[in-house]
């Protein structure tokens, strides 16, 4: 059993201990989340373990990065569980800002990415990347840690971020953590609670039809025909797809053959849910 959690909730706060595990020469990890914790979020505090002393974990649900019709207001804030999932996995610190402390009156600096921000996630939630951006770089520099813990689940965001650290000199190393997945394949993510039990049924099929995909478009099957399929597949489950295409694995740039090292991304909905996954295509 595990017992309480250290909690900051202002940067000062946040400051004063990592400065102290800092002067003991310790390492400190950063694992930014927006809290609703499951599975996957735990997975990247245990990465962060296996190299660092220290792990700070960050539960903030950014207004920025939401658009205006999207879920900010309704976004899960478990904040009670979240504590308790942290603890029981023996993460350092828990740093909750509030949207205040973040956003103090007269904010106005953003962080604006190119290149790996504007396809995919980039064209469909327009501004996303910039709030994902400012508010990473922020807690960047507000924790200043050793090394910071991002999902592949996120793909995309996960090479946002790398982007950013190198072109802004971060003295940070970003480590990028495998999807953690259902025993049925879906993809664990915050947002699956708003799927009805029928649509949980239906989710799967998501990665079903990705990996039949990949592993076409591998044993030579022309991308092209392989992803029209998984399109109509999913189509005919219930399922609008936003995009599902297939990406060069460090730009992002389209691939209409397997040239370069390549990733299957999409974005589909089901019901009122929006669900992201990716896989890795093996030649
Ligand atoms: P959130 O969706 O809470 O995710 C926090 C981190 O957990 C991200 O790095 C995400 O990729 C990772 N993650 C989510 N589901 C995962 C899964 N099934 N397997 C492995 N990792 C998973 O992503 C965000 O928050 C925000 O954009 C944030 C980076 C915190 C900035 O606000």
């Amino acid at each position: 059993m595990s017992g309480e959690i250290a909690i900051a909730r202002s940067v000062a706060e946040l400051r004063r201990h990592v400065s102290a595990w800092r002067a003991q020469g310790e390492r400190v990890g950063l694992v930014p989340t927006m809290g609703a914790l499951h599975a996957g979020h735990l997975a990247l505090v245990a990465a962060a373990q296996t190299q660092c002393r220290r792990v700070v974990a960050s539960i903030f649900v950014n207004p920025r990065q939401f658009g205006p019709r999207e879920d900010f207001s309704t976004y899960p804030r478990p904040e009670a569980d979240d504590l308790a999932k942290l603890a029981e996995a023996e993460a350092d610190l828990a740093y909750i800002p509030a949207v205040a402390e973040m956003y103090p009156d007269g904010f106005t600096t953003t962080i604006s990415l190119g290149g790996p921000a504007e396809p995919l996630e980039g064209a469909h939630r327009p501004g996303h990347f910039d709030g994902v951006a400012t508010v990473v770089a922020k807690l960047l520099t507000q924790a200043a840690p050793d090394a910071a813990f991002f999902g592949e689940k996120d793909y995309q965001q996960l090479l946002v971020v790398r982007r950013m650290a190198r072109d802004l000199n971060l003295p940070v190393e970003i480590v990028g953590v495998p999807t953690v997945r259902e025993a049925d394949g879906l993809a664990l993510s915050s947002r699956n609670v708003y799927l009805s039990p029928d649509e949980r049924r239906v989710a799967p099929q998501l990665c079903r039809a990705m990996r039949e995909a990949a592993s076409a478009i591998g044993q030579g099957t022309p991308p092209g025909s392989a992803i029209a399929r998984a399109i109509l597949a999913l189509g005919e489950a219930g399922f609008q797809v936003e995009y599902l295409e297939l990406r060069d694995v460090d730009t992002l740039a389209p691939l209409t053959t397997l040239s370069r090292p390549a990733r299957l991304l999409a974005a589909a909905h089901l019901g009122r849910t929006r669900l992201i996954d990716n896989i890795p295509v093996v030649a």
